[in-house]
């Protein structure tokens, strides 16, 4: 979600839209403005794009100079007016905008109906600002603080209060904000982007940091109540360098977004214990779970290949057989789909056409569907029985990354669930996957200091004209996600090959020099995937090996090159394999001169069959 915020002399409400036509990037399924106006506070939402509100207050404007503004992603709630941001409380007194999401929400709302209060919306922000209402006693300020301290999760925020019109607030808890420090104006935005053609003064508020703006400047203390001072940081980016935080291409920006993305999607989703997966979302009971004799998993091109590595992890974990189809020939090949089959469909945004198809033929055979899917309230996610959501937020670059691993945490996170219903796993085992999955955005982070090395790598892979992957197991199916990326955006032929059938295939394609990717990361399997690296490099082959941890020496001396990944379980390993082989593809589309974000002949979602 987008937020900004102004306090000046100026009309606000051109400030606000400017401010969120600059942040739709981060989400456009509603939006809505608050504003002081001489009728007391006052708010106007839609959902749709920005360009709906902007012709509802184009006939009826809100004159004033402090408001607060929003573009929704939704999270809680699908995009509907009533769901759409500012929020208020029932004596509309307070009005709220918020990113993020409040994990104890339901909780706060429930003793907050014991205290009287209506809810109108499914969102969690509606909760903020009938706490921040119930937490007043005649500050504001305070009364913020309080209402942080009953939250948990993730979030920044813009408050208005009607009694002190005079006061913008501003917090931020783990969601991005920044503070815009004008000449008798003052703003926020939870991007630069928001407010640079203002001001090039920022504060950049740190987690468990507040705001309080005036028209003449800006108090800043910590949530406790404590003061702090800051440096002011001045902004020199441009405004397309800035939508992309600084980054050169919004993929590189989503590849780095990949441990928030992890970190979002296991939130609220793994017990406080810290010892199971819980998936309250899920409609599905226990006995469903237990009566489920099959799956088949179905998905078109990078959610397809994130349901490879789903049948592994749910095969292994729950024991259940799994069957992966492309969702364009699932329909045409008259799948035994039967009551006691769950099929899981999987779409980055919720709106493939071929992927819907599948889903209402599942349906119309009578087996339950659960979506995975990154897109509250698309097509898939309203029609589906279950939808389990991935938190990675908008995805803008036509080559998906954050939306795919984190595909593969929503898969981690449902054998989990299913292992924990149907008992299928030791508690031991349970717990140490769990332990390992919350150390993969950490070990995400270390592969990504070492992307200079893969950009090298990358460059002298971009001038050959074909080259494979290989893996075995779950590196098998990263190593076709690997290639996809590749020809995705470089345009340079590739294949990915399970490592033990090239020789029953295209090895005559190995000759001199063609680069060779081999994922090693099943210690299981590693003597049997080196066979197979000797057989290439028998031809000629010249081999980029990627392993674990611990194993570099060792694969040095079979191949030419070695990245390590950090060590985790084996089924966990694609969460981390797949980021050096984004990196690489990245880095190869860039050495080639190719519009990264948008490659040709490519469209982000594909609506038609
Ligand atoms: C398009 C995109 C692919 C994407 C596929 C499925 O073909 O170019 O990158 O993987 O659609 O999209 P979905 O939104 O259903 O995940």
């Amino acid at each position: 979600c987008g937020i900004v915020g102004y306090i000046g002399k100026r009309d606000s409400q051109a400030i606000l839209l400017e401010g969120l036509k600059k942040l739709e990037y981060r989400g456009y399924d509603s939006a809505g403005i608050a504003v002081f106006t001489g009728d007391g506070l006052q708010l106007k939402k839609s959902k749709g794009r920005l360009a709906v509100l902007e012709d509802i207050l184009r006939g009826d404007p809100l004159a004033g100079s402090v408001g607060i503004g929003h573009t929704r992603w939704a999270t809680h709630g699908k995009p509907s007016d009533v769901n759409s941001h500012p929020h208020t409380d029932n004596s509309a007194q307070f009005s709220v905008v918020h990113n993020g999401i409040v994990e104890n929400y339901l909780e706060l709302k429930d003793e907050l109906i014991e205290k009287g209060h209506v809810f109108v919306s499914e969102t969690d922000t509606e909760v903020i600002s009938h706490l921040i209402a119930e937490q007043y006693t005649g500050n504001i300020v305070e009364a913020v603080q309080r209402a942080v301290k009953c939250m948990r999760g993730a979030f920044a925020l813009g408050v208005l209060c009607s009694y002190e019109p005079e006061k913008l607030v501003a917090v931020r808890f783990a969601s991005p904000l920044v503070i815009g420090v004008g000449d008798g104006e003052n703003f926020i935005g939870s991007d630069i982007p928001a407010i640079l053609e203002h001001t090039r003064n920022v504060f950049i508020l740190n987690d468990g940091e507040m705001a309080v703006l005036t028209r003449e400047g800006v108090e800043l203390m910590t949530t406790e109540g404590d003061n702090i001072s800051k440096e002011i940081t001045r902004v020199e980016w441009d405004l397309v360098t800035a939508e992309k935080a600084g980054f050169d291409h919004f993929m590189l920006k989503e590849i780095y977004e990949q441990p928030k993305a992890y970190r979002d999607t296991m939130r609220g989703r793994i017990g406080e214990d810290g010892k199971s997966v819980l998936l309250k979302e899920l409609q599905m009971s226990d006995e469903y779970v237990k009566s489920i004799r099959k799956v088949q998993i179905v998905a078109c091109g990078t959610a397809y290949h994130a349901g490879l590595v789903g049948k592994t992890v749910i095969e292994s974990l729950v024991r259940i057989p799994v069957e992966n189809d492309v969702a364009s020939e699932y329909r045409y090949r008259s799948p035994i789909i039967t009551p006691d089959t769950l099929v899981i469909v999987v779409s980055q945004s919720g709106e493939t056409a071929d992927t819907l198809a599948a889903l209402r033929e599942a349906q119309r055979n009578g087996a339950r569907v659960l979506a995975i899917t990154n897109v509250v309230g698309s097509s898939v996610a309203r029609e589906a029985d279950d939808v389990l959501v991935t938190w990675a937020g908008p995805e803008i670059a036509v080559a998906s990354t954050k939306a795919y691993t984190s595909q593969l945490i929503a898969f981690y996170l449902l054998g989990l669930h299913m292992t924990r219903v149907l008992g299928t796993q030791e508690t031991s085992q349970e717990e140490e996957m769990i332990t390992a999955l919350q150390q993969l955005p950490e070990q995400v982070e270390e592969i990504l200091q070492q992307a200079a090395v893969l950009k090298q790598v990358a460059e002298s892979i971009a001038h050959h004209r074909s080259l494979f992957f290989i893996g075995r197991g779950v590196d098998y199916a990263v190593a076709q996600e690997g290639s996809l990326k590749l020809k995705e955006i470089s345009y340079i032929h590739s294949e990915a090959y399970a490592a033990g059938e090239l020789k029953h295939g295209t090895l005559a394609l190995i000759e001199d020099d063609v680069p060779v990717i081999a994922l090693v990361t099943q210690e299981a399997l590693y003597e049997k995937t080196l066979s197979n690296i000797k057989e290439v490099k028998a031809r000629g082959a010249h081999v980029l090996s990627i392993v674990n941890s611990g194993f570099e020496l060792e694969a040095a001396k079979s191949v030419d090159e070695v990245f390590a990944i950090p060590k985790t379980l084996p089924l966990l390993t694609p969460a981390l394999a797949v980021v050096p082989l984004q990196l690489l593809s990245y880095y190869a589309s860039l050495a080639l001169g190719h519009d990264v974000d948008k490659p040709r002949n490519l469209a982000k979602s594909v609506t038609v069959e």
